[in-house]
């Protein structure tokens, strides 16, 4: 078990472009392990992307199965991620283990179809909606070197200032 130092809003190499996962192979695996132990060694984060340990490839993980009313594909490992399609907009706060003070309102798409890999190189396709969606959008643009600060329309009145850190 490795918990893994998380890099923290303005650190530069937060905005680095990942790279996609070429080989599926152990030293994979035992990343993608590090980087679950980080996750959930965390106040309750439903994502986690790559590069916020400072590993610029392109994998990150999402479980949004505790919450409720959420429509949940459980936990998944998602290798070289790409929405292909995306429908609707909606408004929704969100949260992130590298800005840590503060949550934001954020538009996303409501709906969305990702294709992705698994840990092990098998290709998936998943329709997915509501806040298993925005979680998608958000933990993707951390391989694009984007964060949710980067999607307020206005800071002033779509940033957040919180005292205990809770994803939202
Ligand atoms: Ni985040």
């Amino acid at each position: 078990m490795a918990v893994l130092e998380i890099l923290v809003y303005p650190d530069e190499r937060l905005r680095q472009d990942s790279l996609p996962v070429e080989s599926f192979d152990a030293a994979l695996q035992q990343r993608i392990e590090n980087l679950e132990d980080t996750r959930l060694a965390g106040p309750g984060a439903v994502g986690i992307a790559a590069p916020q340990v400072g590993w610029f490839e392109r994998v990150l993980i999402i479980d949004v199965s505790g919450r409720k009313k959420t429509t949940s594909h459980g936990r998944l490992v998602l290798v070289n991620p790409e929405i292909t399609e995306w429908d609707g907009y909606a408004m929704g706060r969100e949260g992130c283990l590298s800005v840590p003070d503060y949550t934001g309102n954020v538009v996303r798409a409501e709906r969305i179809h990702l294709d992705a890999f698994d840990a092990g190189g098998k290709p998936l396709g998943f329709d997915m909606e509501g806040f298993e969606a925005r979680a998608i959008q958000h933990e993707l643009d951390h391989l694009d070197g984007l964060l949710f600060l980067d999607r307020l329309v206005s800071r002033r009145q779509d940033l957040f200032r919180r005292k205990v850190y809770k994803e939202s």
